[in-house]
């Protein structure tokens, strides 16, 4: 069938297969023209099928020639209707690792359930023995705990006070102010619940009983901090709580790893047009001004440009992992930069929706967006019959 974006507000419906394969491709062919890095071999990704989790399970495959698995809750296609885009993403993505010969399997369900993590620890057992690398990347605005049962949802909530700012409506190119109330105390721990790193650390912990991390195996989480003008909406925020508890969680972690000398990091990584940034209020318009800065000062990047540096310059630079003060992995460097911080607050002042298209990069925050679903991506014949029922090989 003819595939067309088809948006409700922030999301979007519809996704397309051969736009998510091209887009696959693409990244495939960046990491590739970076030359290979001695990173690990057997590689669980969490979170696997788009953003910064499809970037990094890319990197392990191919700049490291590693077996992957992909963990991810993605909706298959039905006759007439589509796939979500992570489902296409990881159909492509397999073809491509299988075509290279690598393995590749993976795990469409609830990641936060018991079941599904036992489905992983017994298919990394009967197919690869250990792991010696573990991405956690999950982004998702519900969870399940398996334990309590309780179901927690998250929130994007400054914390204290009301906070106004201003904000852009992408679609538009709106420019208003915008107001959010603030959270109470159980909106900030449903948030950690659901972003914070119990979670991660129950991966953790069912893996290493269960026998399946390599002597030396690293986990790495991702984190972000940002700027002053979106402070009080994302860092200190419920979601920022989260973050603060994700990233505590890392030392626990580490902790654990003693006895078989692993280690678990936090990266934070540079603000990027995802699904799940698009739904922040006031982020948009940030990143549509940083984009601008960062292009024009020739250090802008997405989430493969960024997993790429993670690996080869950080994780497996082949000495110490370099850290802040407080043990975390920074890659969000460039973005946090000086000039390039202090061009985005001069340009946060004066924006309107009359000078955006100049001073900021909305073109280039919607084109992102469109391509999060396989959409707008060049060489794509888009008036061309595409197969919705794409499969992904592994999943029966
Ligand atoms: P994303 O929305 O592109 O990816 C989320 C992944 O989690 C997908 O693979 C999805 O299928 C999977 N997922 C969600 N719920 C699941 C569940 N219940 N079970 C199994 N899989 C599930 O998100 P993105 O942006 O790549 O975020 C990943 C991490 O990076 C998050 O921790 C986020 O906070 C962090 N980050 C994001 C930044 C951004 O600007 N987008 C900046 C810095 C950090
Ligand atoms: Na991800």
């Amino acid at each position: 069938m003819i595939i067309e974006p088809r948006m409700r507000g922030f999301i979007c419906l519809t996704a397309h297969p051969d736009g998510a394969a091209q887009s696959v491709k693409n990244q495939i062919a960046y990491v590739k023209s970076k030359g290979k890095i001695n990173g690990g071999k057997k590689v669980l990704v969490i979170g696997a099928s788009t953003g910064f989790g499809l970037a990094s399970r890319i990197v392990s495959a191919f700049g490291s020639d590693a077996a992957t698995i992909g963990v991810f809750f993605e909706k298959p296609p039905m006759e007439g209707k589509t796939a979500s885009p992570g489902w296409y993403n990881s159909a492509a993505f397999e073809n491509e690792a299988n075509a290279a010969g690598l393995y590749a399997k993976s795990i469409n369900g609830d990641a936060f359930s018991n079941e599904v993590k036992q489905q992983t620890i017994d298919m990394i057992k009967a197919d690869l023995g250990q792991v010696d690398l573990v991405i956690y990347s999950l982004a998702s605005p519900v969870r399940t705990n398996p334990n309590t049962g309780v179901t927690h949802r998250s929130t994007l909530k400054p914390i204290g006070s009301t906070f106004t700012n201003k904000t852009v409506d992408f679609h538009t190119g709106k420019v208003s102010e915008v107001s959010i109330e603030p959270a109470n105390e159980e909106d900030i721990a449903n948030t950690v619940a659901v972003m914070g790193g119990e979670d991660w650390a129950m991966w953790i912990e069912a893996m290493k009983s269960a026998g399946v991390l390599a002597p030396g195996a690293m986990t790495v989480a991702y984190s972000y901090i940002g700027p002053a003008v979106t402070e009080a909406v994302y860092r200190k925020g419920t979601i920022g709580r989260a973050k603060d508890h994700l990233e505590a969680t890392a030392s626990d972690i580490t902790k654990n790893l003693e006895s078989i000398g692993g280690k678990a990091y936090v990266s934070v990584n540079k603000a990027l047009v995802t699904q799940a940034s698009s739904a922040i209020p006031v982020i948009p318009l940030y990143i549509s001004l940083l984009y601008k800065t960062m292009k024009s000062a020739g250090t802008h990047e997405g989430t493969i440009e960024q997993i790429q540096r993670l690996y080869a310059d950080r994780l497996y630079n082949g000495s110490e992992v370099p850290t802040d003060e407080k043990g975390r992995i920074r890659i969000d460097d460039w973005e946090l930069d000086d000039k390039i911080q202090s061009e985005v607050a001069r340009l946060w002042e004066v924006a309107t929706t009359e000078n955006l298209p100049e001073i900021g990069d909305l073109e280039g925050y919607r084109k992102d967006f469109y391509h999060l679903f396989g959409f707008e991506i060049p060489g794509v014949d888009y008036q061309a019959d595409a197969n919705e029922m794409v499969a992904v090989k592994s999943i029966a």
